[in-house]
């Protein structure tokens, strides 16, 4: 939670159209400001900044919202991040408390900086001239070839091999066994005793991308098991959506992007000058990670290990990244099990000479088809062929398609007319389940499935309508919000027909002062931008004052009641089958 008047400040200390004006080329359109919008691709701008009201919206997508909104959407930043870099922006210092699974309540500065201090002193601890701390430098600078620049670069670490040294010295900054518990700094024995969660291993701190530290992952130095230990999400850090670099890597990677497993190959990349290389965090890439991604760069090169796992990850990591329409390129790297591995072997020229020839995704599932059978033996010639086939019908270009399809035949000596029959067998196939697909999606779409932010809003357009009517103007209009809770008016929740509408209408009147200024706490950045769109369709409707806003909650109220009688038409009716079923079956 962060402080309302707080967000006041930042939100009245943040000129949206400057804002907004350094990612977006802006037109000055009447009293507002158009450009293309960021959030889908456009040709001509339907993306609007409203400079009276401190708001954008795309008339395109529905995005919308305010300036917390825009940094949520652009960075991919959790609301009290987005407030985090509006307030650095404007000079402003922020108190957020953040909540453990325990209930418990932290400022979240306290575990910023609890893991700052940890990884000072693990920093610390590696420079000490013990055996220890020395078998560790050796480990990292000797084993692992990284420069003592590379080392302070990523502030690698080392934690004490012996019980309590780390958890006394934490002890000693000020801070509670519960603090380093819930920041999984340590931990607590079935017999209740706090032991350091990480033990000789060397650490590497995790950054977020406003340059806090979240986490750390730590590796044994020999082949003992786990190899690595990485922190739990804790109130500040969720693996599934940070990457491992990307604070460095974010202003690298508009060309291209370099994807791959482990911490280590990151680190080499990096030191051998590929400042563009990410890592998940010891998972396989999410969702959430590929959308990220893809408001960086609008091209990845997956650099995953080289064996079978690292092959399937990659596979599931291509179809992803198609997904948020990422251009992706694998790279196969030759007698290397990884990157890291490769550029210790073979040098950065040669690591980059397989960047530029690296593989589409034809040519490396060609090579991986050929390489599992052998053709001299018919059955198999026949399983590779299937499977060459069923990669050709991914590709939707017919020209693309013809290509490889030569590339084939020449391969496998087989006439070219026979091998595009059997891909267009497969793209016939692959039409018809499409169109099922299709046809269920329009049929959910058509039950409510489909508007994922008001899925009731199908159930009854027109009384739909004319509750956003009415919560338009209570947005676009203040005083309406204390008005329309008091007699004439006296409206309550029930009167409202969607659960979102419903919704919104107990956000705008549950009593608190300018009620929209915190919009973004209580609503995702897709309901902001709904939100948004209730209002701005209304803009012109409030130069007729408050007869409308009358008018249009008796309208609401009429088609509320409407829709109460068919549903209770409908239960009667169908209360009366059942009846009449019962009395047929006796
Ligand atoms: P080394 O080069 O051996 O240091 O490791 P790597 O960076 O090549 O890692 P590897 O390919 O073995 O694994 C990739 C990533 O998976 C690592 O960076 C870790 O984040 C994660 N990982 C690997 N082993 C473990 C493990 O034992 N436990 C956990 N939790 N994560 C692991
Ligand atoms: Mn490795």
């Amino acid at each position: 939670m962060i402080e309302r008047a707080v967000i006041e400040e930042v939100l009245a200390r943040t000129d949206l159209p400057s804002l907004i004006g350094s990612y977006v080329t802006l037109k000055r359109a009447g009293t507002n400001l158009t450009g293309l919008c960021p959030f889908h691709s456009e040709k001509t701008p339907s993306f609007t900044v409203f400079t009276g009201s401190n708001s954008f919206y795309c008339f395109g997508c529905g995005a919308g919202g305010d300036a917390i909104t825009f940094v949520r959407r652009m960075e991919n930043l959790e609301y009290p991040d987005a407030i985090e870099v509006l307030a650095k922006r404007a000079g402003i210092t922020v108190r957020h408390t953040v909540e453990t699974a325990g209930g418990k309540k932290y400022d979240r500065r306290r575990f910023y900086d609890m893991n700052r201090e940890a990884a000072r002193f693990f920093h610390a601890n590696l420079h000490k001239d013990t055996p220890n701390a020395r078998a560790a430098m050796d480990y990292l600078r000797e084993k692992r070839g990284l420069s003592a620049a590379t080392i302070t670069h990523f502030g690698l670490g080392y934690a004490p091999a012996e019980y309590g040294v780390f958890s006394d010295h934490m002890k000693s900054e000020g801070y509670t066994e519960q603090e380093l518990i819930d920041g999984f700094l340590c931990g607590r024995s079935e017999k209740g005793r706090l032991y350091d969660a990480f033990r000789n291993r060397v650490m590497f701190p995790i950054i977020d991308l406003t340059g806090n530290i979240i986490a750390f992952g730590g590796r044994v130095m020999d082949d003992s098991l786990p190899k690595y230990k990485n922190s739990s999400d804790t109130p500040v850090f969720k693996k599934s959506r940070n990457l491992f670099a990307l604070n460095f890597a974010r202003t690298a990677c508009a060309e291209q992007l370099i994807l791959c497993e482990g911490y280590m190959d990151v680190i080499a990349l990096h030191a051998a000058g590929f400042t563009n290389a990410v890592a998940t965090l010891g998972t396989a890439l999410t969702e959430e990670q590929a959308r990220m991604i893809s408001r960086y760069t609008k091209k990845v090169i997956i650099s995953y290990d080289m064996d079978e796992a690292g092959r399937r990850a990659a596979d599931r990591a291509v179809r992803m990244f198609s997904d948020v329409g990422v251009e992706v390129k694998l790279l196969k790297l030759q007698d290397a099990k990884d990157p890291d591995e490769y550029i210790k072997k073979f040098g950065a020229d040669k690591f980059r000479r397989n960047l530029e020839e690296s593989r589409t995704r034809f040519d490396y599932n060609f090579e991986r088809i050929l390489g599992a059978y052998d053709l001299n033996v018919p059955q198999e010639k026949v399983k590779a062929l299937a499977g060459l086939c069923e990669l050709i019908s991914g590709f939707y270009s017919s020209a693309e398609r013809d290509v490889y399809i030569a590339t084939v035949a020449k391969k496998t000596e087989i006439n070219p007319a026979s091998i595009r029959r059997d891909v267009e067998r497969l793209l016939a196939k692959q039409r018809k389940e499409y169109k099922t697909k299709e046809n269920q999606k329009i049929r959910q779409s058509t039950a409510g499935l489909g508007d994922k932010i008001n899925p009731d809003f199908v159930r009854n357009p027109s009384a739909a309508r004319a509750e956003e009517t009415v919560l338009g103007l209570m947005l676009m209009r203040e005083e309406l919000c204390s008005k329309a809770t008091a007699p004439p008016y006296s409206l309550v929740q029930d009167d409202f027909f969607t659960a979102f509408g419903k919704k919104v209408f107990a956000f705008l009147t549950d009593g608190s002062e300018n009620r929209q200024t915190d919009v973004n706490a209580v609503f995702s950045p897709e309901e902001v931008g709904r939100i948004t769109q209730m209002r701005i369709r209304r803009m012109q409707l409030t130069e007729n004052g408050e007869n409308v806003f009358a008018d249009s909650i008796t309208i609401l109220r009429e088609a509320v009641a409407g829709q109460r009688e068919k549903d209770a038409g409908i239960t009667l009716k169908s209360l009366t089958d059942i009846i009449n079923r019962r009395k047929d079956e006796q």
